[in-house]
């Protein structure tokens, strides 16, 4: 049993209700967050904040509440189960209207956060790496949005375990865009390699970050789509989240990557972000 936050109240999982008419129910009618807590505090957390404030405003939800009021909350939630590394997941939808697609007027959004616990990849899945398969990306446009709304996202993610992989890359027009919950970098002649922001790939704060610890390290990298041959002929490929951090696929279609281990620009970008977590007492 977890304690959660729900409109100003914490309370535990199972005491939790939300109206059936809530249009995060009806419609998936709102956005999210995961922000990962390391040793109980909020990594990254005005990042994460600010792409809030960009997924609300983009489906016209004022949000409710200010950055810190949001932490005040947060940190309560972490405290209440009891910090250590935490995968924080916080969401606002429209709230509960009489059913009708048009936007109504006056209603208050839903607040909804849980905290789990964030488990760390296993030792062999970094020591070996993981399966990707490609996957056709048919997903809306504004992939930027962190929607609640994620059928494609969780139909192309079970594709690669149906596979016997861990993720789907998706191919759009020819061109890799992210993972199905991930972003995607590869490595090609010591230099880092990912897509740029648009509305085709969730603007990642793990991302972000990497390419952070690359210019501080001198560590070339490109913002540059990436054709479907170019992710194959690639020395590395990366997956990155919030919750899973850097992964290294070894593996793609079933074809090695590399030479089928993590390679040496993952490693030294891992330690780097583990660095740079216990540089901030993390
Ligand atoms: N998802 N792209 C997609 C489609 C994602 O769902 C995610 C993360 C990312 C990585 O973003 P970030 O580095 O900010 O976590 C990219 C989260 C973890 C989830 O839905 O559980």
């Amino acid at each position: 049993m977890s304690i959660v936050y729900l409109n100003g109240k914490f309370v535990p999982d199972d005491a939790a209700c939300i109206s059936v008419l809530d249009r995060g129910f009806i419609f998936g009618d709102g956005v999210y967050e995961v922000i990962p807590a390391y040793h109980g505090c909020l990594f990254r957390l005005s990042e994460h904040l600010q792409r809030l404030q960009n997924s609300l405003d983009a489906i016209r939800i004022t949000n409710p509440h200010s950055p810190q009021e949001w932490q005040t909350i947060l940190d309560a939630l972490i405290d209440k189960n009891l910090g250590g590394d935490l995968s924080v997941y916080l969401q606002v939808t429209r709230g509960v209207a009489k059913r009708d697609h048009a936007l109504p007027k006056d209603i208050t959004p839903t607040v909804f956060a849980m905290a789990n616990p964030l488990t760390p990849p296993e030792k062999t899945t970094l020591q070996y790496g993981v399966r990707a398969i490609t996957g056709d990306d048919y997903r809306w446009v504004n992939c930027h949005i962190k929607a609640i709304s994620l059928l494609p996202n969780v139909l192309l993610r079970q594709q690669a375990i149906d596979a016997g992989a861990s993720e789907t890359i998706l191919l759009r027009n020819g061109e890799a865009t992210e993972g199905a919950a991930s972003n995607l970098f590869i490595v090609e002649n010591n230099a880092l390699v990912t897509p740029p922001k648009g509305p085709f790939l969730l603007p990642g704060i793990t991302r972000d970050l990497i390419l952070e610890l690359a210019s501080q390290s001198h560590i070339t990298w490109e913002e540059s789509t990436i054709s479907e041959q170019r992710l194959r002929d690639a020395d590395e490929i990366w997956l990155t989240s919030s919750t899973k951090e850097i992964l290294p696929v070894t593996y793609l279609d079933n074809q090695k990557i590399g030479d089928g281990t993590p390679g040496p620009m993952w490693h030294k970008m891992v330690d780097l972000f583990q660095a740079f977590k216990k540089s901030l007492g993390q």
